[in-house]
């Protein structure tokens, strides 16, 4: 794409799963190999922008961005989108956040034993929703990973959200693999992005994006 298309704009991306903790050594996390928000914040420093990528625990090595923040659970990856929000124009949540956290982190390790074990979640905050509904939100752009019915899970997710876009994928198809189909949605309706390597994918949804952004900044 043109280079130079995010030129000054400053981008904001969470990317990978966050980890909740059970124990000193067990904990919950969901199936997120991070590569789609690694891919977009590689695309989005090609456009010229400045990016801060927010990330949980990933086997990926991030590209040189303006500011890298490792996280581990929803509630850090929170505490550190409140505090760059601010200085960002778009927010990027590619993320799987946890919905849910252990009510109790143990700080040892929980001893064996035959007996049922019955573990006590209590909801994480929404991040990205929360983002969208700040004052003056930076433009926010929404992923949703889908098993079925994405069309209308995806389209009452961004309504839900508020959000002006909206990128859906199959989450049995774009889990962990190099190439996927993106499916986005925004106030013109429904644009599919053919399945391909990810990095194409991502430098495609950035220019998607700087497009859609310049006609509506918020
Ligand atoms: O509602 P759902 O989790 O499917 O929405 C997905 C979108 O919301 C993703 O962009 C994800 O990064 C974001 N999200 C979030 N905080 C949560 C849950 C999801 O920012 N607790």
């Amino acid at each position: 794409f043109q280079p130079g298309l995010l030129q000054g704009k400053r981008v904001l991306i969470t990317a990978g799963p966050t980890f909740e903790a059970i124990d000193a050594v067990r904990g919950i996390i969901n199936l997120s190999s991070g590569k789609m928000g690694y891919a977009l914040a590689q695309a989005a420093l090609e456009a010229g922008a400045e990016v801060t990528l927010i990330s949980g625990p990933v086997c990926l090595t991030s590209p040189v961005v303006k500011k890298f923040i490792p996280i581990t659970s929803a509630n850090d990856m929170f505490t550190a989108v409140k505090n760059e929000v601010a200085f960002n124009d778009i927010f990027i949540s590619v993320a799987a956040v946890a919905d849910y956290r252990p009510a109790i982190a143990h700080t040892q390790k929980i001893k064996k034993s035959d007996n049922t074990m019955v573990l006590e979640l209590v909801p994480n905050p929404d991040i990205l929703q929360y983002v969208a509904s700040l004052p003056t939100p930076p433009f926010c752009v929404g992923f949703a990973a889908e098993t079925e019915d994405i069309d209308q899970n995806a389209e009452n997710k961004r309504r839900k959200k508020k959000l002006p876009l909206l990128v859906a994928n199959l989450a049995q198809e774009a889990m962990g693999a190099n190439d996927s189909t993106l499916i986005l949605f925004d106030d013109k309706g429904k644009h599919t992005l053919p399945k391909a390597p990810k990095i194409d994918q991502a430098r495609r949804l950035i220019e998607h994006i700087a497009t859609i952004y310049k006609q509506h900044p918020n």
